[in-house]
């Protein structure tokens, strides 16, 4: 996915973005700081790792967003002293509003992910969800992960955009945008009024996702900054094409007439292809054809 605005310009369409994006941010992706919050991210930690998780001391998530991560593996008693980065402001100020509601205590720094301003050695995880897609230059991104790590220390990224999983999505999206008007008349919907006037996330929304991965990618540009055990792996395959298909269709109708019964069906429906995926096809098929993609390595040990 080759971009034509510079780094700076892909750098500060994502702060206009995020900062934007979050007050409706976790309603829109479904974010939960309950039990199955802290079990969706507790299982991708596992997933990734390939073993049950320890607890890990001091943790840097970059691009942390709203919390979801830090805040669910704080709550599952994962993490012990928290550190969230992200480059925007907005999306810090939610995290930290929604820190303080759950009774949290963590930091917020507000940090691109290429140039960090912690000291070398500072934390046992680096940690990251959804957010190395948003990063003009991976090398140095990783560079920088690796640098703030303590040797040992592990490195952990989920839910990143694989190049082929996210070709093989275009046909339930492209197949439920056709749809899309049946269906607003079979659950009598209106089509979804315009945003209002100054919204600009609508117009930004294509330009803050700069890549998306081929697993060997992911595992050079971890290898290249000199983590070691590296691991790639997918997740979601046909809970992701239900899930898109499902989002394609709300996405086109005014939010106030989804009936509830709709809402359920996809969310149980997405939960029972998730095990499906788990169960049957995460473990025999490749990483490159799913819809997310995990890595973890270690920095070696002094
Ligand atoms: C798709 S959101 C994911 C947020 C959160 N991790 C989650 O899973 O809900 C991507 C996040 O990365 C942040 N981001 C984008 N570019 C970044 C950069 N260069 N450095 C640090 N954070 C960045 C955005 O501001 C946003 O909060």
């Amino acid at each position: 996915m080759p971009s034509v605005l510079s780094p700076d310009q892909i750098r500060d369409a994502n702060v206009r973005y995020h900062d934007v994006a979050a007050d409706h941010y976790d309603a829109k992706w479904g974010i939960d700081f309950g039990e199955i919050g802290q079990e969706q991210v507790a299982a991708k930690v596992r997933k990734a790792l390939g073993r049950e998780p320890t607890r890990f001391g001091r943790s840097l998530e970059v691009g942390a967003g709203t919390g979801y991560f830090s805040l669910n593996l704080q709550r599952a008693g994962l993490i012990e002293h928290a550190t969230c980065s992200d480059i925007s402001e907005g999306m810090l100020e939610t995290l930290r509003a929604n820190a303080r509601e759950l009774g949290l205590q963590v930091e917020t720094v507000v940090a691109d992910a290429e140039c960090l301003p912690f000291a070398d050695g500072s934390f046992d995880l680096v940690l990251g969800h959804a957010v190395l897609h948003h990063i003009p230059d991976l090398s140095r991104a990783f560079a920088e992960f690796e640098r703030v790590l303590a040797p040992g220390g592990t490195v952990l990224f989920a839910g990143e955009p694989s190049r082929y999983g996210d070709v093989l999505a275009a046909v339930p999206k492209r197949l439920a945008s056709a749809l899309a008007p049946l269906w607003r008349r079979a659950v009598r919907a209106a089509p979804l009024p315009p945003p209002p006037a100054g919204r600009q996330d609508a117009a930004l929304e294509g330009v803050v996702d700069v890549h998306a991965f081929a697993p060997a990618e992911l595992a050079e540009a971890a290898r290249g900054a000199g983590f070691r055990d590296v691991r790639v792996t997918g997740e979601e395959l046909v809970a992701n094409w239900f899930g898109w298909a499902n989002r394609t269709l709300e996405a086109s109708a005014d939010p106030d007439d989804i009936p509830w019964a709709w809402r359920i069906y996809a969310h149980r429906g997405y939960l029972l292809l998730q095990a499906l995926d788990r169960t049957l096809l995460e473990s025999r098929l490749p990483p490159a054809i799913f819809y997310n993609l995990m890595l973890t390595a270690r920095r070696p040990p002094a």
